[in-house]
């Protein structure tokens, strides 16, 4: 039986478990530099030294205008490789693969870091405010997508075993793929194949300069707006050469898709299940959603409904869950209050920190 300790393969690397660490971005870690801090390498030291088999590094920039705020950590310049160098010495240390996954917000990015970009012209009214996207033209398309391979090479220099296009979310990439945002009518809009290629030709680019053993995984969407639709975007990225489909949620309501077959696991999760089913054998999937208990986990990896469970908040919670959940010890649990959840200008306080540093005392 598959459990939550087995080693799996993933691209060229031998991950120890099936635990991973989900990107979450820390705004107030760094500044406007975008540079890796003395407090970033310490969270992430801490998290491989916990168990977590793989280590996705937050939602990195690869562009300055492309960031959520002003305080992002980024790879758009040769001068921030220096710092990534000690986020993955510290864990390879701690016997972890480590990737970092590479963003652009695209519509959505803070429009005091550069403009509102994405395939098409729409008009959004959010709480950022009201504004007019720009469409981006196709040298531009070239140019964006030249950023995130510049910043896979920086990556790669800078000592990480893969990246993660980040492909989900309503960002740029998402963007791209989504039939409700992307409206062009050239080869990067219409049909899945052509609404995928933003991204898959960023791929193939990276799989040709970083080489065979460069880990690349894509964080798709998981519906966008069918599940048919975004597993066909997800063959175009695992024909490019993605070697891991990491699935998350895209831009449209979970109430447009059905129940999963197994009442026990909720749409969310259920979205790497379904891929899963789709894609077994020939690319590793994970699932992320609401994965807050060790049992939770072992259901989804000992029923074999995806191949890694991927972990944001109940590590953000406690480092050490991986160990624990594989060893049966402590530890502390999310308490689901979502103040950890992100803005640049919100207070980050994690009761769960408060009370293991309490125990600690
Ligand atoms: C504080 C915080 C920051 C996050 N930052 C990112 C990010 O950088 N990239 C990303 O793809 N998802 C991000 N997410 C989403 C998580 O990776 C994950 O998909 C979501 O929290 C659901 O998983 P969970 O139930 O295990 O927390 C973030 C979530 C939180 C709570």
């Amino acid at each position: 039986m598959v459990t939550l300790d087995t080693p799996i393969k993933i691209g060229n690397f031998t991950v120890k478990n099936r635990i991973t660490f989900a990107p979450t971005v820390k705004f107030d870690f760094t500044d406007d530099s975008g540079l890796v801090t003395d407090k970033l390498v310490e969270h992430y030291k801490e998290r491989a030294l916990g168990g977590a088999g793989l280590i996705c590094v937050e939602a990195t920039a690869v562009l300055p205008g492309g960031r959520f705020g002003k305080n992002h950590m980024g790879l758009w310049s040769d001068e921030q490789i220096e710092g990534h160098k000690r986020i993955t010495k510290a864990c390879h240390d701690a016997n972890a693969v480590v990737i970092i996954q590479l963003n652009h917000a695209g519509y959505v990015c803070n429009g005091d870091c550069g403009p509102h970009v994405g395939p098409s012209e729409i008009e959004i009214d959010s709480y950022a405010g009201k504004y007019t996207t720009h469409a981006l033209t196709l040298d531009e398309v070239h140019e964006y997508q030249k950023a995130y391979v510049d910043a896979a090479v920086r990556a790669q220099k800078a000592g990480y075993d893969g990246i993660q296009l980040h492909g989900c979310h309503g960002y740029l990439i998402n963007q791209f793929v989504s039939p409700t945002n992307n409206f062009r009518t050239d080869e990067y809009g219409g049909n899945a194949k052509n609404r995928a290629r933003f991204a898959s030709e960023i791929i193939s680019s990276i799989r040709d300069l970083c080489g065979p053993d460069f880990l690349i995984s894509v964080r798709t969407t998981g519906f966008d707006k069918t599940v048919e639709d975004a597993i066909e975007v997800a063959e175009e990225y695992v024909n490019a050469g993605c070697d891991y489909l990491q699935v998350s949620a895209g831009m449209t309501s979970f109430d447009e898709i059905d129940d999963f077959k197994d009442p026990q696991i909720d749409k969310f999760p259920s979205l790497g299940c379904r891929f899963k089913d789709h894609f077994k054998g020939r690319v590793p999937v994970s699932n992320v959603g609401g994965i807050l208990t060790p049992e939770r986990a072992k259901y989804f990896i000992e029923n074999e409904y995806v191949d890694t469970v991927d972990l944001a908040r109940a590590i953000l919670a406690d480092p050490d869950f991986p160990n624990a959940a594989i060893t049966g010890g402590n530890y502390t649990k999310c308490f689901q209050c979502k103040a950890c959840q992100y803005g640049p200008f919100t207070n980050h306080v994690c009761p769960a920190e408060m009370v293991r540093k309490k125990a600690e005392v």
